[in-house]
């Protein structure tokens, strides 16, 4: 399973790179928003700066609701640099939005997947990724990570070539039960992913073995 970070925050993005564990990088308008990324060039020259940081699959999410809108605007996110992937939302003219690129060459990311039939749809058209949001499907009083192992199920059945990617990522057990459920992603918040490195065990056994050092 590869690990994205979702967050557009530099320096969370740097400390995860940093670990060497980092496959890509997912942002959307709230997360670009809550760094303060206003304008045109200031959000091309963020995903440049996140591009030239991480060396992987970088998810840059377009504005338009229109196909013709979806189109243009991706066109420009994708020259931006070859890693960057047009992050599309599910719906009708973002499914035929995604059937263009993914005829021309262009990496999508089917974005606010909540249903398989969403997933279906958006494998159909030619996703390069879909993203189902397992906390949003949480906070219903649904579980998340159903919708992951039902889809990885139909996509193995019908040979679907999407990868599911696992978004809305709350806490390191949805990173595992994801993994379990055959997710080809997570992408995790910071905290999510340092949450994975946490047990007191390993705590109690690393002061008792640096005690016992002292006695070598
Ligand atoms: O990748 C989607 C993600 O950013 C949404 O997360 O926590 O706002 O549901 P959240």
């Amino acid at each position: 399973m590869k690990f994205f970070i979702d967050t557009a925050n530099l320096a969370q993005i740097s400390e995860a790179n940093d670990l060497g564990i980092l496959d890509g990088v997912t942002t959307n308008p709230s997360l670009m928003a809550k760094e303060g990324i206003k304008g045109e060039e200031a959000i091309v020259a963020h995903y440049k700066t996140i591009c030239d940081m991480v060396d992987g699959d970088i998810s840059a999410e377009v504005l338009g609701v229109t196909f013709e809108g979806i189109v243009e605007e991706g066109k420009k996110l994708a020259a931006i640099h070859p890693n960057i992937v047009v992050k599309v939302p599910m719906i009708k003219d973002g499914i035929k939005a995604i059937k263009w690129f993914s005829d021309n060459g262009i990496k999508t990311n089917c974005t606010l997947i909540f249903s398989a039939g969403q997933a279906i749809l958006a494998a159909k058209a030619g996703a390069t990724y879909i993203s189902p949001f397992i906390g949003r499907i949480d906070d219903g009083g649904w579980d998340g990570v159903q919708l992951i192992e039902q889809i990885a199920q139909i996509y193995a059945v019908q040979g679907f070539k999407s990868q599911i990617l696992a978004a809305s990522i709350r806490n390191p057990n949805h990173i595992i039960r994801c993994a379990e459920a055959g997710a080809n992603v997570c992408t995790c918040p910071l905290d999510s992913i340092l949450g994975l490195l946490k047990h007191p065990l390993t705590d109690i056994g690393l002061a008792k073995f640096l005690e016992d050092a002292k006695k070598m």
